[in-house]
């Protein structure tokens, strides 16, 4: 059984993080936004997944990519579809990817739908979502109820020659990221805003494989209810702790999280936003350690089993800098971080996996990477390469910024 996901907006990130947990071999993409894995869509851990939108079920795959043969087949087999749904309103919704077909096309299919389900059946009323765009996002999915029994977001993927037809289950819960983010009590700007999805898929890429005591079964637990998390017995140590973003997410996944930071603020900062964080969402099993330390020198006790964290990104650069400026912010974080690793080399038994995010700069067209990264092998690790991005840096950047965050996947040797 395969599951199929939409994935975010930079789709590499996603299918990186997807490879780290499931294995190269059980995951591939489908056209440029879509992976397919491998994986019983029951046991698929949708909820930790930062780089993956929405979660669908294949329906079918047809054997071309043209449109108005998709239609042809969608107005025969839709109205049978719907009346197996729930009596009252239907939700309809169209998302197509990595097709030509302009917005108005793909909503005039959705209008020809809705005719055909209501001929079928004229005790059914049924609205259409309008289509910004070729593809509904996952706000549009949420406020139109398309997962709810009533609701139905077909998804038309362009796969090569064939074209994949899903329809959604779940979309990332945007509302409580957004909380997680602007909810919590402690929050400084000044050490850079982790957007929890991206912490998220660091932890995913830190922890590789994932034990068989993490993979819950989704579908036992009733549609609507929270899924609780799994308690899994391995600590998540982040050395650059900050306001503890990243650790409010590896507590959510059920890992131990054990944080420090170089400011005694900080720690403040991080402990109450992890003592908000096990009571809103009632950790009561949680394990949360925290301590004042600098990551070049620190001894870390216990040893953690995996180690995922956002390190110092120098200045917060909003125009490009000055040649001399910028190789003075390069080389203060190329210090911090190198002796970071060699550090961390000492008390890491072999085979421990992390991955930590470190500045890149975008300096018009050029883009200026830390020096360490060609010397990860002399300092004690072995870079983890992926399928998805064919030996290319794995970097979250946002267009609109001169400081992209590289993420460095390595194993201790
Ligand atoms: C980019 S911020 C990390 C933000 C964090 N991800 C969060 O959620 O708030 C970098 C953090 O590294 C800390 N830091 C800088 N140099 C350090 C060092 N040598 N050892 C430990 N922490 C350090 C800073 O105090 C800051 O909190």
């Amino acid at each position: 059984m395969q599951s199929l996901l939409i994935l975010g907006r930079q789709p590499e990130l996603g299918l990186a993080e997807l490879e780290s947990l499931y294995g190269a071999g059980q995951v591939r993409a489908a056209g440029s936004q879509a992976a397919l894995v491998d994986v019983d869509p029951c046991l698929l851990t949708f909820n930790r997944l930062g780089g993956s939108q929405k979660f669908c079920k294949v329906l079918t795959t047809l054997d071309n990519t043209n449109w108005s043969k998709i239609e042809k087949f969608l107005l025969s087999a839709a109205p049978g579809h719907a009346q197996s749904m729930p009596d009252g309103k239907m939700h309809l919704g169209l998302s197509a990817y990595d097709f030509k077909e302009t917005t108005q096309r793909i909503q005039a299919t959705a209008l020809k739908l809705k005719k055909a389900i209501r001929s079928a059946d004229p005790n059914r009323s049924v609205r259409v979502v309008p289509n910004k765009e070729s593809a509904l996002n996952t706000a549009q999915v949420i406020h139109n109820n398309l997962t709810t029994p009533n609701g139905w977001e077909l998804v038309f993927i362009k796969d090569g020659q064939q074209t994949i037809v899903a329809q959604t289950v779940k979309v990332q819960d945007i509302a409580a990221y957004g909380a997680r983010d602007q909810g919590r009590p402690a929050r400084d700007s000044r050490v850079g805003m982790l957007p929890p999805k991206l912490a998220q898929i660091i932890i995913n890429l830190a922890a590789g494989p994932l034990p068989e005591s993490a993979q819950q079964n989704i579908c036992d637990i009733p549609a609507g209810d929270p899924i609780p998390p799994t308690i899994l017995n391995q600590t998540v140590l982040d050395p650059f702790c900050g306001t503890g973003v990243l650790l409010q997410e590896a507590l959510l996944m059920g890992y131990a999280a054990y944080g420090t930071d170089i400011e005694k603020r900080m720690i403040d900062y991080s402990r109450r936003n992890l003592d908000w964080l096990t009571d809103k969402y009632q950790l009561t099993d949680s394990s949360v350690q925290l301590e004042q330390g600098d990551a070049t020198n620190h001894n870390w006790s216990p040893a953690p089993n995996l180690v995922a964290a956002e390190g110092y990104l120098g200045k917060p650069f909003t125009t490009a800098p000055p040649r001399d400026v910028l190789a003075q912010t390069m080389n203060e974080c190329n210090v911090i971080i190198r002796k970071t690793l060699q550090n961390l080399a000492k008390q890491l038994p072999s085979g421990t996996r992390l991955c930590l995010a470190v500045p890149a700069w975008h300096m018009g067209s050029k883009i200026m990477h830390l020096p360490l990264i060609d010397h990860l092998p002399e300092l004690g690790y072995n870079t983890v390469d992926f399928e998805a991005t064919k030996g290319l840096h794995l970097t979250y950047h946002r267009p609109d910024q001169i400081v992209a965050r590289e993420l460095l996947v390595i194993i201790r040797k």
